[in-house]
């Protein structure tokens, strides 16, 4: 095997997750890199619009020759993007920079906004202490889990933002609540291994899933989750739940599927609707009746 063919399994198993290409990818993985691709990184020949560079210990973005829409850059070194990073790709789709070191004031530029056709943006696992802004109008998919993040820029005028995964960083409620607000296509929202003592406000009433179990949360506003139309997967085990804090109708909600309230102080099981398939429950101070 040569060295080639180990960056590109690793990048395999990187990204093993359904949502990629993987599976075209893996027909292609003895064939050659075309040419034009950046020297150290791998474009498969039958998957020619995406490029690997994973794994290479690159302290900066390589060459990126036009004609890319899938760039990797997982598991490197990088600390700064120049302004020019993208210059020829400015209809790049999916940006993945996991596992590297960047930080906010390293990255130059409008260098996201003016990538007009960004779908996915992942930069899991950096040094970032803020999100990135600004961000272009069609980003679907943004992922900023397992930084040091404590501000959020807002994501106003984000159309399509679905996707949002902000688990494990240092988010407290204020910046979380200003944030949101009039995002109209956000579906799936992960806030996670946060520092949140309240719920936030101002959350899309699109929302199906919402995870904000691992935080500090005491109590829950009434009414607060019937501004949802149809949310479906709630998660708030691991706070700081007691029955003094919720509500009697808090859970009743029509649309829910799934609500995990375990490891709280509940001492009696909140009512919930009959619709609801799973319900934990497990270490509560739960009173048998
Ligand atoms: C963009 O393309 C031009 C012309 O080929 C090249 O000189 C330049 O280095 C490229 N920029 C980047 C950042 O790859
Ligand atoms: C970046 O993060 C790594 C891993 O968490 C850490 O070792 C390093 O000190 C951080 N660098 C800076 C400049 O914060
Ligand atoms: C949002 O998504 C729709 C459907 O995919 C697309 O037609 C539209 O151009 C996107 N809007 C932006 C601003 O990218
Ligand atoms: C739950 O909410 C429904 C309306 O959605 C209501 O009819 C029902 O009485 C509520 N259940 C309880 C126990 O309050």
């Amino acid at each position: 095997m040569n060295l080639g063919v180990v960056t590109l399994l690793l990048a395999i198993v990187g990204g093993a997750s359904g949502q990629y290409y993987d599976y075209d990818f893996a027909l292609s993985i003895y064939g050659l890199s075309s040419p034009n691709c950046a020297p150290e990184c791998n474009c498969p020949e039958s998957y020619p619009s995406a490029m690997y560079c994973d794994e290479l210990k690159l302290k900066s973005v390589p060459m990126v020759p036009p004609g890319i829409k899938y760039l990797y850059l997982r598991n490197n070194q990088i600390d700064h993007i120049d302004e020019k990073a993208f210059e020829n790709v400015t209809d790049l789709q999916w940006l993945i920079l996991d596992h590297n070191l960047l930080e906010n004031s390293k990255i130059k530029g409008r260098i996201f906004s003016k990538l007009k056709q960004l779908k996915k943006l992942h930069i899991n696992y950096n040094n970032l202490t803020e999100s990135v802004s600004p961000l272009p109008k069609s980003l679907v998919d943004l992922q900023l889990t397992n930084n040091k993040i404590q501000k959020l820029g807002s994501f106003d005028g984000l159309v399509n933002l679905t996707f949002v995964h902000l688990q494990h960083n240092q988010l407290k409620e204020d910046t979380v609540s200003a944030a949101f607000k009039g995002l109209k296509s956000l579906e799936y929202l992960d806030l996670s291994y946060n520092q949140m003592a309240k719920l936030p406000s101002g959350l899309p009433a699109s929302l199906l899933t919402l995870y904000l179990d691992n935080n500090k949360i005491s109590n829950i506003p009434d009414e607060y989750f019937k501004r949802f139309n149809g949310l479906q997967y709630l998660r708030l085990s691991h706070n700081e739940l007691a029955d003094s804090g919720v509500p009697g109708n808090s859970f009743n909600v029509s649309s829910l599927l799934e609500l995990d309230l375990s490891y709280n102080k509940l001492k009696n099981i909140p009512t919930v609707n009959e619709n609801l398939e799973n319900y934990y429950l497990e270490v509560n101070e739960l009173e048998s009746k």
